[in-house]
Protein backbone atom coordinates (compact mmCIF):
# COMPACT_ATOMS: atom_id res chain seq x y z
CA UNK A 1 0.00 0.00 0.00
CA UNK A 2 2.95 2.00 0.62
CA UNK A 3 4.01 1.96 -2.73
CA UNK A 4 0.55 2.99 -4.32
CA UNK A 5 0.52 5.75 -1.69
CA UNK A 6 3.81 7.18 -3.54
CA UNK A 7 2.28 5.95 -7.14
CA UNK A 8 -0.37 8.72 -6.47
CA UNK A 9 0.95 11.25 -4.55
CA UNK A 10 4.73 11.38 -5.42
CA UNK A 11 5.57 11.48 -1.74
CA UNK A 12 5.60 9.29 1.48
CA UNK A 13 3.03 8.41 3.94
CA UNK A 14 3.92 9.67 7.41
CA UNK A 15 1.24 7.30 9.54
CA UNK A 16 -1.18 4.94 8.81
CA UNK A 17 -4.78 4.55 10.65
CA UNK A 18 -6.72 1.19 10.58
CA UNK A 19 -10.14 0.55 11.91
CA UNK A 20 -12.20 -2.62 11.99
CA UNK A 21 -15.57 -3.51 10.43
CA UNK A 22 -17.98 -4.75 13.32
CA UNK A 23 -19.88 -8.45 13.78
CA UNK A 24 -22.71 -7.55 16.42
CA UNK A 25 -22.99 -10.88 18.42
CA UNK A 26 -26.47 -9.66 20.34
CA UNK A 27 -28.14 -6.37 21.38
CA UNK A 28 -29.79 -5.76 17.53
CA UNK A 29 -31.88 -2.69 17.37
CA UNK A 30 -31.28 -1.46 21.09
CA UNK A 31 -28.29 0.66 20.65
CA UNK A 32 -31.13 3.66 19.71
CA UNK A 33 -33.63 2.79 22.07
CA UNK A 34 -30.30 3.03 24.87
CA UNK A 35 -30.20 -0.32 25.58
CA UNK A 36 -27.24 -2.68 26.01
CA UNK A 37 -25.04 -4.07 22.67
CA UNK A 38 -22.66 -6.97 22.03
CA UNK A 39 -20.44 -6.27 19.35
CA UNK A 40 -16.71 -7.15 18.30
CA UNK A 41 -14.56 -5.10 16.28
CA UNK A 42 -13.34 -7.80 13.31
CA UNK A 43 -10.34 -8.22 11.29
CA UNK A 44 -11.54 -6.97 8.06
CA UNK A 45 -10.63 -4.03 8.22
CA UNK A 46 -10.41 -0.18 6.36
CA UNK A 47 -6.76 1.22 6.55
CA UNK A 48 -5.48 4.68 5.52
CA UNK A 49 -1.49 5.74 4.69
CA UNK A 50 -1.90 9.74 5.21
CA UNK A 51 0.80 12.57 5.12
CA UNK A 52 0.00 16.45 6.49
CA UNK A 53 -0.15 18.86 3.48
CA UNK A 54 1.03 23.22 4.33
CA UNK A 55 -2.39 23.82 3.26
CA UNK A 56 -5.88 23.11 4.05
CA UNK A 57 -6.90 20.95 0.80
CA UNK A 58 -7.59 17.01 1.32
CA UNK A 59 -7.32 14.94 -1.30
CA UNK A 60 -8.39 11.12 -0.87
CA UNK A 61 -7.82 8.28 -2.77
CA UNK A 62 -10.56 5.16 -2.73
CA UNK A 63 -8.68 1.98 -4.16
CA UNK A 64 -11.78 0.31 -4.38
CA UNK A 65 -13.79 3.27 -5.73
CA UNK A 66 -11.13 3.87 -7.55
CA UNK A 67 -11.85 7.71 -7.55
CA UNK A 68 -10.02 10.82 -5.40
CA UNK A 69 -12.03 13.26 -3.52
CA UNK A 70 -10.36 16.37 -3.57
CA UNK A 71 -11.78 19.26 -1.12
CA UNK A 72 -10.72 22.64 1.20
CA UNK A 73 -11.52 22.25 4.71
CA UNK A 74 -12.72 25.62 3.91
CA UNK A 75 -15.58 23.99 1.80
CA UNK A 76 -16.93 21.36 4.03
CA UNK A 77 -20.64 20.88 4.17
CA UNK A 78 -23.20 18.24 4.12
CA UNK A 79 -24.07 17.03 0.51
CA UNK A 80 -27.66 16.66 -0.24
CA UNK A 81 -26.79 13.20 -2.37
CA UNK A 82 -25.26 10.81 -0.37
CA UNK A 83 -22.19 9.04 -2.17
CA UNK A 84 -18.83 7.45 -1.01
CA UNK A 85 -17.43 11.38 -1.31
CA UNK A 86 -19.99 12.01 1.99
CA UNK A 87 -18.31 8.80 4.32
CA UNK A 88 -14.72 10.23 3.65
CA UNK A 89 -15.52 14.50 3.84
CA UNK A 90 -17.49 13.59 6.99
CA UNK A 91 -15.41 12.51 9.20
CA UNK A 92 -13.35 15.84 8.27
CA UNK A 93 -16.40 18.09 8.16
CA UNK A 94 -17.44 16.66 11.87
CA UNK A 95 -13.87 17.59 13.27
CA UNK A 96 -14.12 20.67 12.33
CA UNK A 97 -17.10 21.01 13.93
CA UNK A 98 -16.03 19.92 17.28
CA UNK A 99 -13.71 23.23 16.87
CA UNK A 100 -10.28 21.29 15.90
CA UNK A 101 -8.65 22.91 13.50
CA UNK A 102 -7.14 20.13 10.93
CA UNK A 103 -4.46 20.56 8.49
CA UNK A 104 -4.45 19.45 5.02
CA UNK A 105 -3.56 15.94 4.05
CA UNK A 106 -2.81 13.28 1.18
CA UNK A 107 -4.58 10.26 1.82
CA UNK A 108 -5.00 6.70 0.43
CA UNK A 109 -8.46 4.49 2.09
CA UNK A 110 -8.44 0.77 1.48
CA UNK A 111 -11.18 -1.67 2.69
CA UNK A 112 -11.61 -5.61 2.47
CA UNK A 113 -14.91 -4.97 4.76
CA UNK A 114 -17.78 -5.91 2.32
CA UNK A 115 -19.69 -2.49 1.47
CA UNK A 116 -23.52 -2.69 2.81
CA UNK A 117 -22.87 -6.33 3.85
CA UNK A 118 -24.65 -5.20 7.81
CA UNK A 119 -20.50 -5.51 9.31
CA UNK A 120 -20.34 -1.77 9.28
CA UNK A 121 -17.94 -0.86 6.26
CA UNK A 122 -19.35 2.88 6.80
CA UNK A 123 -18.63 3.04 10.60
CA UNK A 124 -15.17 1.62 9.87
CA UNK A 125 -14.20 4.21 7.11
CA UNK A 126 -15.21 7.02 9.58
CA UNK A 127 -13.75 5.76 12.39
CA UNK A 128 -10.23 5.06 10.48
CA UNK A 129 -10.41 8.55 9.23
CA UNK A 130 -10.93 10.64 12.35
CA UNK A 131 -8.61 8.51 13.79
CA UNK A 132 -5.88 9.78 10.50
CA UNK A 133 -6.75 13.67 10.67
CA UNK A 134 -6.95 13.82 14.28
CA UNK A 135 -3.33 12.23 14.27
CA UNK A 136 -2.04 14.65 11.11
CA UNK A 137 -3.64 17.41 12.43
CA UNK A 138 -1.94 17.03 16.19
CA UNK A 139 -5.25 16.12 18.06
CA UNK A 140 -5.13 13.73 20.66
CA UNK A 141 -8.39 11.77 21.07
CA UNK A 142 -9.50 8.50 23.38
CA UNK A 143 -11.21 5.99 21.30
CA UNK A 144 -14.62 7.12 22.67
CA UNK A 145 -13.92 10.50 21.26
CA UNK A 146 -13.32 8.69 18.05
CA UNK A 147 -16.36 6.70 17.85
CA UNK A 148 -18.44 9.94 18.75
CA UNK A 149 -17.26 12.51 16.31
CA UNK A 150 -17.50 9.89 13.70
CA UNK A 151 -21.13 8.69 14.79
CA UNK A 152 -22.10 12.57 14.08
CA UNK A 153 -20.56 12.43 10.80
CA UNK A 154 -23.03 9.79 9.56
CA UNK A 155 -25.94 11.00 11.68
CA UNK A 156 -25.40 14.60 9.81
CA UNK A 157 -22.91 14.60 6.55
CA UNK A 158 -24.28 11.33 5.23
CA UNK A 159 -28.34 11.68 6.80
CA UNK A 160 -28.50 8.56 8.71
CA UNK A 161 -30.19 8.44 11.86
CA UNK A 162 -27.92 5.32 12.83
CA UNK A 163 -27.22 4.25 17.07
CA UNK A 164 -23.42 4.36 17.96
CA UNK A 165 -23.03 0.97 18.29
CA UNK A 166 -21.14 0.58 14.70
CA UNK A 167 -18.39 3.22 15.80
CA UNK A 168 -18.09 2.13 19.23
CA UNK A 169 -17.05 -1.53 18.25
CA UNK A 170 -15.23 -0.28 15.55
CA UNK A 171 -12.93 2.32 17.37
CA UNK A 172 -13.22 0.61 21.03
CA UNK A 173 -12.87 -3.38 20.50
CA UNK A 174 -9.90 -5.39 21.78
CA UNK A 175 -8.67 -8.52 20.37
CA UNK A 176 -10.48 -11.75 20.82
CA UNK A 177 -12.78 -9.76 22.76
CA UNK A 178 -16.49 -8.66 22.60
CA UNK A 179 -17.63 -5.32 23.88
CA UNK A 180 -20.77 -5.18 26.50
CA UNK A 181 -21.86 -1.60 25.97
CA UNK A 182 -24.46 0.28 27.81
CA UNK A 183 -25.91 2.82 25.26
CA UNK A 184 -26.74 5.20 28.08
CA UNK A 185 -24.22 5.59 30.12
CA UNK A 186 -21.81 4.49 27.52
CA UNK A 187 -19.89 1.98 30.23
CA UNK A 188 -18.30 -0.24 28.89
CA UNK A 189 -16.88 -4.07 29.51
CA UNK A 190 -14.70 -5.64 26.90
CA UNK A 191 -15.71 -9.92 27.87
CA UNK A 192 -13.20 -12.55 26.55
CA UNK A 193 -14.79 -14.41 23.80
CA UNK A 194 -14.22 -18.15 25.23
CA UNK A 195 -11.64 -19.82 22.91
CA UNK A 196 -13.41 -22.88 22.45
CA UNK A 197 -15.89 -20.88 20.11
CA UNK A 198 -15.13 -19.07 16.60
CA UNK A 199 -17.37 -16.15 14.50
CA UNK A 200 -18.41 -16.83 11.27
CA UNK A 201 -20.29 -14.52 9.13
CA UNK A 202 -22.37 -15.60 6.54
CA UNK A 203 -23.43 -12.85 3.75
CA UNK A 204 -27.18 -13.92 1.71
CA UNK A 205 -25.83 -11.91 -1.31
CA UNK A 206 -28.87 -9.47 -0.66
CA UNK A 207 -28.76 -6.12 -0.52
CA UNK A 208 -32.18 -4.47 0.37
CA UNK A 209 -32.45 -0.61 -0.34
CA UNK A 210 -35.43 -0.19 1.99
CA UNK A 211 -32.93 -0.72 5.16
CA UNK A 212 -33.01 2.55 5.33
CA UNK A 213 -36.02 3.49 5.36
CA UNK A 214 -37.58 0.56 7.43
CA UNK A 215 -35.00 1.44 10.05
CA UNK A 216 -36.60 5.04 10.54
CA UNK A 217 -39.67 3.59 10.32
CA UNK A 218 -38.93 0.91 13.29
CA UNK A 219 -37.67 4.23 15.37
CA UNK A 220 -41.26 5.42 15.19
CA UNK A 221 -43.68 2.35 15.64
CA UNK A 222 -41.24 2.13 18.78
CA UNK A 223 -41.47 6.47 20.04
CA UNK A 224 -45.21 6.01 19.04
CA UNK A 225 -45.73 3.27 21.19
CA UNK A 226 -43.54 4.53 24.04
CA UNK A 227 -45.41 7.77 23.90
CA UNK A 228 -48.37 6.13 24.98
CA UNK A 229 -46.98 4.62 27.82
CA UNK A 230 -45.44 6.99 29.08
CA UNK A 231 -48.57 8.78 29.33
CA UNK A 232 -49.39 6.89 32.16
CA UNK A 233 -45.52 5.64 33.72
CA UNK A 234 -44.14 9.11 32.89
CA UNK A 235 -40.43 7.15 34.52
CA UNK A 236 -39.95 6.02 31.15
CA UNK A 237 -37.67 7.62 29.66
CA UNK A 238 -36.42 5.34 26.79
CA UNK A 239 -37.62 1.83 25.74
CA UNK A 240 -34.75 0.56 27.60
CA UNK A 241 -36.53 1.37 31.08
CA UNK A 242 -39.53 -1.29 30.22
CA UNK A 243 -40.36 -4.00 31.44
CA UNK A 244 -41.95 -7.57 30.19
CA UNK A 245 -44.47 -6.91 33.00
CA UNK A 246 -44.75 -3.31 32.42
CA UNK A 247 -45.40 -4.02 28.50
CA UNK A 248 -47.86 -6.76 29.36
CA UNK A 249 -50.15 -4.85 31.59
CA UNK A 250 -50.77 -1.75 29.25
CA UNK A 251 -50.36 -4.15 26.37
CA UNK A 252 -53.99 -2.89 25.59
CA UNK A 253 -52.97 0.60 25.10
CA UNK A 254 -50.84 -0.20 22.19
CA UNK A 255 -51.44 -1.54 18.58
CA UNK A 256 -50.24 -5.30 18.18
CA UNK A 257 -47.29 -3.70 15.95
CA UNK A 258 -46.10 -1.22 19.11
CA UNK A 259 -46.21 -4.11 21.48
CA UNK A 260 -44.05 -6.47 19.24
CA UNK A 261 -41.52 -4.04 18.68
CA UNK A 262 -40.97 -3.34 21.94
CA UNK A 263 -41.07 -6.65 23.69
CA UNK A 264 -37.89 -7.24 21.16
CA UNK A 265 -36.54 -4.39 22.49
CA UNK A 266 -36.93 -5.71 26.09
CA UNK A 267 -36.51 -9.24 25.36
CA UNK A 268 -33.11 -8.53 23.08
CA UNK A 269 -31.76 -6.30 26.19
CA UNK A 270 -32.00 -9.23 28.56
CA UNK A 271 -30.25 -11.96 26.10
CA UNK A 272 -27.56 -9.53 25.81
CA UNK A 273 -27.39 -9.73 29.89
CA UNK A 274 -27.47 -13.22 29.54
CA UNK A 275 -24.76 -13.69 26.65
CA UNK A 276 -22.26 -11.94 29.10
CA UNK A 277 -22.92 -14.13 32.03
CA UNK A 278 -22.72 -17.19 29.49
CA UNK A 279 -19.79 -15.80 27.57
CA UNK A 280 -18.17 -15.57 31.65
CA UNK A 281 -19.10 -19.15 32.56
CA UNK A 282 -17.93 -20.73 29.33
CA UNK A 283 -21.68 -21.65 29.10
CA UNK A 284 -20.92 -21.30 24.97
CA UNK A 285 -24.06 -23.52 24.24
CA UNK A 286 -26.34 -21.02 26.08
CA UNK A 287 -24.68 -18.19 24.01
CA UNK A 288 -25.41 -19.69 21.11
CA UNK A 289 -29.14 -20.52 22.38
CA UNK A 290 -29.41 -16.87 22.78
CA UNK A 291 -28.57 -16.34 19.45
CA UNK A 292 -31.44 -18.22 17.58
CA UNK A 293 -33.80 -16.42 20.20
CA UNK A 294 -32.48 -12.97 18.83
CA UNK A 295 -32.93 -14.13 15.55
CA UNK A 296 -36.90 -15.23 16.12
CA UNK A 297 -37.89 -11.73 17.96
CA UNK A 298 -36.02 -9.93 14.83
CA UNK A 299 -37.81 -11.62 12.36
CA UNK A 300 -40.93 -12.21 14.29
CA UNK A 301 -41.27 -8.81 16.63
CA UNK A 302 -39.44 -6.48 15.35
CA UNK A 303 -39.36 -7.22 10.78
CA UNK A 304 -35.86 -6.80 10.03
CA UNK A 305 -35.28 -10.32 8.84
CA UNK A 306 -35.99 -11.22 4.98
CA UNK A 307 -36.20 -14.77 3.56
CA UNK A 308 -32.52 -15.13 2.49
CA UNK A 309 -31.62 -14.32 6.29
CA UNK A 310 -33.64 -17.01 7.51
CA UNK A 311 -32.55 -19.26 5.17
CA UNK A 312 -29.45 -18.88 6.21
CA UNK A 313 -30.22 -19.12 9.48
CA UNK A 314 -32.27 -22.29 8.81
CA UNK A 315 -29.48 -23.96 7.26
CA UNK A 316 -27.11 -23.33 10.09
CA UNK A 317 -29.39 -25.02 12.44
CA UNK A 318 -28.54 -28.03 10.15
CA UNK A 319 -24.70 -27.61 10.49
CA UNK A 320 -22.44 -29.47 12.98
CA UNK A 321 -20.55 -27.29 15.21
CA UNK A 322 -23.03 -24.41 15.16
CA UNK A 323 -24.12 -23.27 18.64
CA UNK A 324 -26.03 -20.14 17.66
CA UNK A 325 -26.81 -18.11 14.08
CA UNK A 326 -28.92 -14.86 13.35
CA UNK A 327 -29.16 -11.81 11.46
CA UNK A 328 -26.38 -9.10 12.32
CA UNK A 329 -26.23 -5.44 11.61
CA UNK A 330 -29.79 -3.08 10.73
CA UNK A 331 -30.97 -6.42 8.68
CA UNK A 332 -32.85 -6.65 5.49
CA UNK A 333 -30.06 -8.53 3.88
CA UNK A 334 -26.47 -8.53 4.28
CA UNK A 335 -24.96 -11.10 6.67
CA UNK A 336 -25.57 -13.48 9.87
CA UNK A 337 -23.27 -14.19 12.46
CA UNK A 338 -22.70 -17.66 13.22
CA UNK A 339 -21.25 -18.63 16.61
CA UNK A 340 -19.33 -22.00 16.14
CA UNK A 341 -17.15 -25.05 17.62
CA UNK A 342 -13.68 -23.12 16.99
CA UNK A 343 -12.70 -26.73 15.72
CA UNK A 344 -15.07 -26.62 13.25
CA UNK A 345 -14.79 -22.77 12.02
CA UNK A 346 -13.53 -23.26 8.49
CA UNK A 347 -15.60 -26.59 7.69
CA UNK A 348 -19.15 -24.36 9.15
CA UNK A 349 -18.19 -21.56 6.72
CA UNK A 350 -17.65 -23.99 3.77
CA UNK A 351 -20.93 -26.07 4.68
CA UNK A 352 -22.71 -22.64 5.00
CA UNK A 353 -21.83 -21.18 1.15
CA UNK A 354 -22.34 -24.91 -0.05
CA UNK A 355 -25.83 -25.98 1.47
CA UNK A 356 -26.70 -22.13 0.54
CA UNK A 357 -25.89 -22.57 -3.14
CA UNK A 358 -28.05 -25.80 -3.56
CA UNK A 359 -31.21 -24.13 -1.80
CA UNK A 360 -30.71 -20.84 -3.80
CA UNK A 361 -28.24 -20.86 -6.63
CA UNK A 362 -26.40 -18.06 -5.12
CA UNK A 363 -22.94 -18.45 -4.68
CA UNK A 364 -21.55 -16.13 -1.30
CA UNK A 365 -19.31 -15.87 1.22
CA UNK A 366 -18.80 -17.42 4.84
CA UNK A 367 -15.40 -16.14 6.49
CA UNK A 368 -14.04 -17.30 9.83
CA UNK A 369 -13.57 -13.61 11.10
CA UNK A 370 -11.59 -12.83 14.60
CA UNK A 371 -12.49 -9.78 17.39
CA UNK A 372 -9.26 -7.62 17.01
CA UNK A 373 -8.68 -3.90 17.92
CA UNK A 374 -10.36 -1.09 17.53
CA UNK A 375 -8.79 2.43 15.41
CA UNK A 376 -4.82 1.91 15.80
CA UNK A 377 -2.65 4.90 14.14
CA UNK A 378 0.77 4.06 13.68
CA UNK A 379 3.73 6.83 12.51
CA UNK A 380 5.47 5.58 9.58
C1 LIG B 1 -27.14 -0.33 12.14
C2 LIG B 1 -26.93 0.96 12.93
C3 LIG B 1 -26.63 0.65 14.39
C4 LIG B 1 -27.67 -0.30 14.99
C5 LIG B 1 -27.90 -1.50 14.07
C6 LIG B 1 -29.02 -2.38 14.53
O1 LIG B 1 -25.95 -1.07 12.08
O2 LIG B 1 -25.86 1.69 12.39
O3 LIG B 1 -26.57 1.86 15.13
O4 LIG B 1 -28.88 0.39 15.25
O5 LIG B 1 -28.17 -1.12 12.74
O6 LIG B 1 -28.72 -2.96 15.75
Amino acid sequence: MNDSFEAHFHRRAELRSSAGGRVNLLGEHTDYHEGFVFPAAIDLRTVALAAPRGDRRVRIRSENVGDTLEVSLDDLAPWEEVTWRSYVAGPLWALEREGHGLRGADVLLTSNVPFGGGLSSSASVQVCLVGAAAAWSGVSLSAQEVARIARKAENWFCHVPCGVMDQMASACGRADHAILLDCRSMAMEAVPVPASVAIVVADSGVRHALAGSEYEKRQAECASGMRKLRARHPGLKAARDLTMDVLEAERALLTDVEYRRLRHVVTEDDRVIEARKAFSEGDVAGAGRLLWGSHRSLAGDYEVSCAELDLLVEIAAGVRGVLGARLTGAGFGGNTVNLVEAARASDVAADLVERYAARTGRRTAATVVRPSAGVEVTRL
